[in-house]
């Protein structure tokens, strides 16, 4: 809070100052003490100080069913407000109220808990809506019978092979395949269920506020944690929750024999300055989902609550050190409010557990193919003439590039939807000289409104009462980027309405058709809030508290401001948004990014596993900021950057206004060509992953994938966050230290691999260790794949529409292969009604067979004259002349070519030459 003194005029005008420049010094190193760990955090604390089975048990009464879902009653045997019992044996204490459990089934193997209060509770508790796909329900099996597998437990169909179980006394939920004891998920089998039931204020204490760093938040409720243990058996490890920093793809033990002190992994959104990269501690965003994986199956377990999360991994033996299990993991899941609201996810491979997730929260959204190509960002590209001439850099250097980047200095004193006048005087000139080259805008546009009364925005929102209140019900006041500023309301869809019109060409002056929107800061970062956020009680819509909403607020923000932009195109245009803040759901809004990293050779690595993680939870769309956010990269790291960053789903360069400029023709011609390379290699493979992004979108599997979910059974693969697959066909290695001479590589599966580059093939199932080169990192194709790419170079991917396709074949130990191309306008809905060419591409006997597999039902129509100009075949023993295309019996010359069409020396492989078969069109080429 600001002293009265603080409130005078001057002084006003310089605490806007001030607190930048605490920011900034801040800015130099990650300030532990600024956020909070577990022993600060009261339900954190007393959960993790509990022992198994020390806590008062639940039983399940009355169970039935009702409406196809079982319910029932489960009794505390205590009060279960253990705070109280433990910190304060005076204070009052509560009558045991019994609380209300429901579970159901979904189609494809999911089983959804659901426990909450009774009525009489003294208020609701919150549960987030508008997370979960909204016809979930029709996809709820109605189940008609209990049956008792023992006498004291009731259990029912789960999925063909699965069954659940609920243990009445004491309570305990398992997932099980039908006729095995050992269940593959459970709940509570270690007695950690505890429920902290609202209630109303009788006495002062400690339970009605809390305090943190000079911040009092108040908790009126009292408080209202809820906690639990879960088990995934049958695994190996454990993966996903993010957003923390880690080299590590599986979660590492946070508590039990053997880890010294760790914390738990947090889930809760902050505005981290730079973050460690290895660390338990909660970054931006929050997607309470974990996998499991092992030899034997996989599964999953989701916790749709939107307060602050603490979740233990705890090592084997943490319950009984002489007997650790083997082949289980179990977990605590503490969260602050909310009500348990759990899926649990049966696999048993890992893309089913995926699939099951995916089909509760949303696939990724389709984008648009510009999207998926390369994106040039900087704090900040100052006004038009930089752009121009960034611009024009990249046609000078013959570097393609798709996106164009402003951010927070382009506004007028960053009062989002307006321009700086003098720097950027005619925005839609600019834009529109980008998009003659098929470029596109994106501009920033934060949550937190400046408090000024001549801002439109600010006086509309204040006007209709659209902004967050704080706990006094004012509107809440802190401090952001523009100085003192109000937060809308995101909970409150009339206001996410409101906030979507405000995107409308006519509302954003200035805007064009090739503008699009950058969601930053939306945790919501409060530079002058607790932890750089907003006060946990400060209220929303509904009479919610901050803290029972807190990790779903930039989700709301992130909806609204996509909903703007497809209203704005009358639901024709697909929206482009990328998000910092996210939670479970937001991969239906647009991407994500890991935020303020560093130009550190960490902060590379660690950039892997933590898109895997985003893709794992949904979030496919993602990247890490290339070249690192903070500081100044040596050419290497920046050149490295590239070559890794060309792989990501979300590729864009980004860093701090303090940095030096970063372009890459910044650092001597040799790194420009080596970066050139990097982009050109992502543009080639532009069709490739166009056609992951329609699989992500369809089935919720994710572009960049861990290589255990290409090859589940191979325990090799189980911890590896070095290398990573891009779809099914391509292995990629990133190079992670300076001057690396040599790398290790595993190459699973006991098929060969082709290098990229060279063609030269590896043998699968072992390591190999290879030199590296300065040119590239380790990247191969899987032996009986096909990939499509375009191998011309044009100023941006909007300018290869009509370019011809490469088919690069690599045959298996049978000489076959298999891939796919998906194609359509790049931009519309269309897709929805089938306007789409969707091909797959078989190899057997030496004859290449493109197939549709567009389904016939959907009417639908697109169409492309484009042409297939080259098959490269990796692999084909040699000999091979002429091929014969049909239908219309045509030749084509096969004949050694280059295995690339970029510059430089690449080696020649057997190529079937102009071969002009239509993508559209059915057809047979064989070798001859
Ligand atoms: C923080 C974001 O993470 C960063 O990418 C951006 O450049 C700054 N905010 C300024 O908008």
């Amino acid at each position: 809070m600001l002293s009265p003194a603080s409130r005078s005029p001057r002084i006003l005008l310089l605490v806007p100052l001030l607190l930048l420049l605490l920011l900034f010094s801040a800015a130099s190193a990650w300030k532990k003490d600024e956020f909070r760990n577990c022993k600060q955090t009261p339900f954190c604390k007393r959960a993790r100080g509990r022992k198994p089975h020390s806590v008062p048990s639940l039983s399940v009464a009355d169970v039935s069913i009702s409406d196809g879902t079982v319910a029932a009653r489960l009794l505390p045997s205590q009060p279960l407000r253990q705070a109280t019992a433990v910190d304060d044996p005076e204070s009052d204490t509560v009558p045991p109220r019994p609380l209300l459990l429901r579970i159901s089934v979904y189609q494809g193997g999911v089983l959804r808990l659901h426990i909450d209060e009774d009525t009489s509770a003294p208020r609701r508790r919150f549960q987030v809506p508008d997370a979960l796909l909204p016809d979930l329900d029709d996809r709820r099996l109605w189940l008609s019978r209990l049956s008792s597998p023992a006498s004291g437990s009731s259990s029912f169909y789960l999925a063909d092979g699965f069954e659940a179980v609920l243990v009445h006394d004491p309570f305990e939920i398992q997932v099980r395949r039908k006729g095995l004891r050992e269940p593959v998920v459970s709940l509570n089998s270690h007695g950690l269920f505890d429920f902290e039931q609202l209630r109303d204020k009788k006495n002062d204490g400690e339970d009605w506020e809390e305090q943190f760093r000079g911040h009092t938040d108040t908790r009126p409720h009292g408080p209202q944690s809820i906690s639990f243990d879960v088990s995934f058996h049958g695994a190996d490890f454990v993966y996903g929750i993010p957003e923390h920093a880690s080299t590590s793809l599986a979660l590492r033990p946070t508590s039990g024999p053997g880890i010294e002190y760790s914390e738990p992994y947090r889930l809760f959104n902050l505005d981290v300055f730079e973050y460690l990269h290895d660390s338990p501690f909660g970054l931006y965003g929050s997607i309470p989902f974990m996998l499991s994986h092992g030899a034997r199956s996989s599964s999953g377990f989701f916790w749709v609550n939107a307060a602050e999360m603490q979740i233990d991994v705890l090592a084997p033996g943490w319950d009984d050190p002489a007997a650790p299990a083997n082949g289980r993991i179990d977990t605590l899941w503490m969260s602050e409010a909310g009500v348990v609201d759990a899926f649990f996810f049966v696999g048993p491979k890992p893309k089913d557990v995926l699939r099951q997730y995916t089909g509760i929260t949303g696939t990724p959204a389709m984008p648009q193919k510009f999207a998926v190509a390369y994106h040039q960002c900087r704090w900040n590209y100052r006004d038009e003439e930089d752009v121009a001439s960034v611009d024009a850099g990249f046609d000078e250097h013959d570097i393609p590039y798709d996106v164009l980047w402003l951010d927070i200095e382009h506004t007028d004193g960053k009062r989002y939807f307006t321009w700086d006048r003098l720097l950027f005087p005619n925005p839609k000139e600019m834009q529109g000289k980008l998009a003659a080259k098929g470029r596109h805008m994106v501009t920033i546009v934060d949550p937190h409104i400046k408090r000024d009364d001549s801002f439109y925005l600010h006086k509309e929102a204040t006007g209709r009462g659209y902004y967050v209140k704080d706990a006094t019900g004012k509107d809440f006041d802190g401090w952001c980027w523009p100085g003192s500023s109000s937060y809308p309301d995101m909970l409150n869809p009339e206001i996410r309405e409101w906030w979507a019109e405000k995107f409308s060409f006519q509302n954003y002056a200035g805007s064009t058709p090739s503008l699009y929107i950058w969601n930053d800061m939306n945790e919501p970062s409060v530079f002058n809030g607790p932890e750089i956020s907003m006060p946990r009680d400060a209220i929303h819509y509904g009479d919610v508290e901050h803290r029972e909403l807190h990790n779903a607020y930039g989700y709301y923000f992130h909806m609204a401001t996509s909903n703007g932009l497809l209203k704005r195109g009358n639901g024709k245009d697909r929206p482009f948004v990328l998000s910092r803040a996210f939670f479970a759901g937001s991969q239906r809004y647009g991407a994500v990014w890991t935020g303020d990293n560093t130009a550190d050779w960490d902060h590379l690595r660690a950039s892997v596993p933590m898109i895997l993680t985003l893709g794992l939870t949904g979030m496919t769309f993602s990247g890490a900021d290339v070249g690192g956010f903070f500081g100044n990269p040596e050419p290497e790291l920046l050149v490295r950057w590239y070559q890794l960053g060309a792989y990501y789903p979300f590729f864009r360069a980004h860093a701090h206004q303090d940095t030096r400029r970063r372009e890459p023709w910044l650092f001597g011609e040799h790194s420009t060509a080596l970066i050139r390379e990097a982009v050109h290699v992502r543009y080639s493979l532009l069709p490739y992953y166009y056609t992951l992004f329609r699989e992500a979108s369809v089935s919720g599997i994710p572009v960049m994938r861990p290589l255990w979910l290409e090859f589940p059974a191979d325990k090799e693969t189980y911890n590896s966050g070095e290398a990573f697959m891009v779809g099914p066909s391509l292995l990629v290695q990133g190079i992670y230290e300076e001057r690396q001479k040599s790398v290790s590589v595993y190459l699973p599966d006991g098929q060969s691999w082709y290098n990229l580059r060279n063609g030269v093939s590896y043998t699968g199932g072992v390591s190999h260790k290879l030199e590296v080169s300065e040119d590239s990192i380790p990247t191969f194709q899987r032996a009986g794949t096909i990939i499509p790419r375009k191998d011309r170079f044009r100023r941006s991917s909007t300018q290869m529409v009509n370019d011809p396709y490469t088919l690069v074949v690599a045959l298996n130990g049978s000489f076959a292969a298999e891939g796919e191309l998906y194609v359509d306008d790049g931009k519309s809905y269309d897709f929805e009604q089938g306007a789409y060419i969707h091909r797959r591409f078989i190899f057997a006997d030496r004859k290449l067979t493109s197939v549709n597999v567009h389904p016939a039902n959907l009417g639908g129509k697109f169409s492309s004259d484009c042409v297939i100009e080259r098959i490269v075949l990796l692999g084909l023993p040699s000999g091979a002349k002429k091929a014969v295309i049909e239908p219309g019996n045509h030749e084509a010359d096969v004949e050694l070519g280059p295995l690339t069409l970029r510059g430089g020396s690449s080696p020649d492989a057997i190529t079937v030459r102009k071969p002009n078969v239509r993508i559209a069109d059915d057809w047979t080429l064989r070798i001859l």
